[in-house]
């Protein structure tokens, strides 16, 4: 049997942002999914406007957490940077049809830090997870009036005679009809991929949670608490060969 090496894969800042990121995407999904579901619920207009904050809170924790991932795939280890973690770049197919094969005879390669397939669904995974963080920023500047937009929301709404920094949610007496009209159309693309974005989000977290368990069953290497500990535990030689700590 070959011997088994630890490898340092994941740094602290790509561990933070994981974890981070998974508790703020299941309480957003969860308070998402209340509001979507209020007018079921009874739920009154003030009601409604704080289940909003408190989702525009948690998302504005998942936003910085997510601008900081972006600058650490410049930043952090080999592993954390934008060409481990991204499907494309050279060799990309090629190393892909032989993961695909492999894993199918039964032998899969072994990688330190993400596997070509990983690479593909991490890929959805940042795509959707930016579309919901810049279409949020913006419905919270429309249904709030809160950052970055809603200073700019609010002046267009607001009724002459109201001050625009006074505005609150659900006060149509405080709005402008002709120009709260047009901007809720201005918004109704944002409010629609926002919440698609939503429902294709849970398939593809789903499917993630469900491959790491299956790479984990199938290849070893202790994925799951990798994302802990940020080492893993590999036996042969992996295809992206990375800094042995013991050997
Ligand atoms: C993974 C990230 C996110 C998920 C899964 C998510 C999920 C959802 C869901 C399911 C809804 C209900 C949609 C509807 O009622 O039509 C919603 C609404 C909303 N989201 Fe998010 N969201 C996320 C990120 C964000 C962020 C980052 C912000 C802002 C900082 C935000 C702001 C809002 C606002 C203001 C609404 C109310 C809009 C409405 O009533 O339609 N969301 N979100």
């Amino acid at each position: 049997m070959s011997e088994l090496k630890s490898y340092v894969v994941w740094d602290a800042s790509t561990r933070w942002f994981h974890w981070i990121n998974a508790l703020c995407v299941i309480g957003l999904a969860f308070v998402g999914f209340v509001i979507l579901h209020a007018s079921d619920l009874d739920v009154s207009n003030a009601g409604k406007a704080t289940l909003k904050t408190i989702h525009v809170w948690i998302g504005y924790l998942f936003v910085l957490n997510l601008l900081w991932r972006i600058v650490w795939a410049f930043l952090g280890n080999r592993y954390a940077k934008w060409r481990s973690i991204l499907p494309g770049g050279k060799g990309y197919f090629q190393a892909l049809r032989s993961y695909a094969a492999a894993f199918i005879a039964g032998h899969p390669e072994q990688y330190v830090g993400h596997n070509p397939a990983g690479r593909l669904g991490i890929g959805v995974l940042f795509l959707l997870i930016t579309i919901l963080a810049i279409t949020g920023l913006v419905l919270a500047g429309t249904d709030l009036f809160y950052p970055p937009l809603g200073h700019w929301i609010a002046q267009w709404v607001a009724a002459p005679d109201v001050a625009p920094g006074s505005l609150r949610p659900y006060a149509p007496e405080m709005y402008d009809v002709a120009a709260y009209e047009s901007m809720r159309a201005y918004r109704n693309p944002f409010a629609m991929v926002h919440l698609y974005s939503f429902y294709v989000l849970v398939v593809v977290v789903v499917l993630h949670v469900v491959s790491v368990v299956i790479t984990e069953l199938r290849e070893g290497g202790n994925i799951i608490s990798a994302m802990f500990t940020g080492r893993k535990t590999i036996s042969g030689r992996p295809v992206d060969e990375g800094r042995s700590n013991d050997g």
